[in-house]
């Protein structure tokens, strides 16, 4: 459950669902933490949504539109359909009537979903009762049970309130971060929705020349692109399968975008060239060295100070911290933290710098 709670309702939509909004169904989505916001913000935008409270890592919400409007979120990773049963314990989730509840409400699930294959993610779940309870339930949808991969993922956890016990279901059979449009992947690569969040909170401007230096295998080109209008995009890596990377995760998600092999610290475009910059440095361990980011990261905020407009911003993604905070302040530019990201191990920080 959600540990900070704000009460706060989406925007109304102008011909709400009919029901109670009380009586919704239950849902939550799954969040990088750090995007909480980002999160609240693009939940509100959906019709016939009803945000119930913002936490950790989570947000729930009721909701009463078409699910598959669910599984194109770009903020969150997963999204869960949550049911609560009154057990003291999850063995009483084997009781007769609980066990038939339990799985035709996942049969449902699972045939909105096309989920193949189920797995539990709960704590305990290699003891006799968990392990009782996955069988049962891969038994009652006739799905495989694979434990580590398994589509169909369900958690088992006591309702916040200490009544009863709440499972809840995977909407997609894949995590909602593993976008449809990757169909290349590199060493380094950014999450799909950490991207999805920085750009967000730099703010999305029509009017915008973009440029994305060390673009890797163009995730902000991509999700910049898939998020709204612009001015004018571009992006260059210096090493060509990386641009060849980017350039087929362009296609496949149809976007035009011109991606070129340069450095980005000697492109030879003239000064003022674009009003956003969008950069995923190099954080010294999976890409690049400590030692050489010490001398890329100044080197960078100098070009990139050349090329940006007047008033322009630069957005800069980094698990190199204290370096990038150090070299920033001896930097021309203005800026501040946005949010710090924790992602698969890493927790970058998201600066938005003015010129
Ligand atoms: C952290 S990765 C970017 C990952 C990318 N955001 C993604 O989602 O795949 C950094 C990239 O910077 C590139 N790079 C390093 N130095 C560069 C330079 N001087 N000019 C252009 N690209 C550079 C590397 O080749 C690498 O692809």
């Amino acid at each position: 459950m959600p540990r900070r709670t704000s009460s706060r309702s989406a925007r109304r939509p102008h011909h709400p669902p009919a029901g109670n909004p009380a009586e919704w169904p239950l849902y939550e989505a799954e969040v990088l933490r750090g995007l909480e916001e980002v999160a609240r913000t693009e939940l509100g935008t959906v019709r016939g949504l009803d945000i119930l409270s913002v936490g950790d890592e989570a947000v729930q919400f009721r909701y009463a539109g078409d699910l598959s409007r669910l599984s194109r979120l770009r903020s969150v990773t997963a999204v869960y359909a949550v049911r609560r049963w009154d057990v003291p314990r999850p063995r009483g989730l084997l009781g007769h009537q609980q066990l038939g509840e339990l799985t035709g409400w996942l049969r449902e699930v699972a045939a909105q979903g096309g989920h193949t294959s189920l797995r539990l993610s709960a704590a305990g779940r290699d003891t006799e009762v968990m392990e009782r309870l996955t069988a049962e339930i891969a038994a009652g949808l006739g799905l495989p049970h694979q434990p580590e991969d398994g589509e169909l993922r369900l958690r088992l956890r006591p309702a916040a309130d200490g009544s009863g016990w709440e499972v809840l279901a995977r909407l997609t059979p894949r995590p909602l971060s593993a976008r449809d449009w990757r169909v290349c992947n590199r060493e380094g690569g950014l999450n799909a929705a950490a991207a999805y969040g920085a750009l967000a909170l730099a703010g999305l401007r029509a009017s915008d020349r973009i440029f994305n230096p060390m673009c890797g295998s163009g995730t902000l080109l991509v999700e910049r692109a898939l998020m709204g209008p612009y001015e004018a995009m571009v992006g260059v890596d210096i090493d060509p399968e990386a641009v060849a990377c980017a350039r087929a995760n362009l296609r496949a998600a149809g976007r035009r975008v011109e991606v070129a092999q340069v450095d980005a610290l000697n492109t030879g475009l003239p000064p003022r060239s674009f009003d956003l910059i969008v950069a995923d440095l190099p954080w010294g361990d999976d890409i690049g060295t400590h030692g050489g980011n010490a001398e890329l990261y100044p080197a960078f905020l100098r070009e990139m100070h050349r090329l940006c407009s007047k008033g322009g911003r630069l957005l800069v993604i980094t698990h190199e911290i204290r370096l990038f905070e150090r070299v920033l302040a001896g930097s021309p530019w203005q800026g501040r933290e946005l949010t710090q990201i924790y992602s698969g191990g890493h927790h970058p920080k998201v600066y938005l710098l003015t010129r």
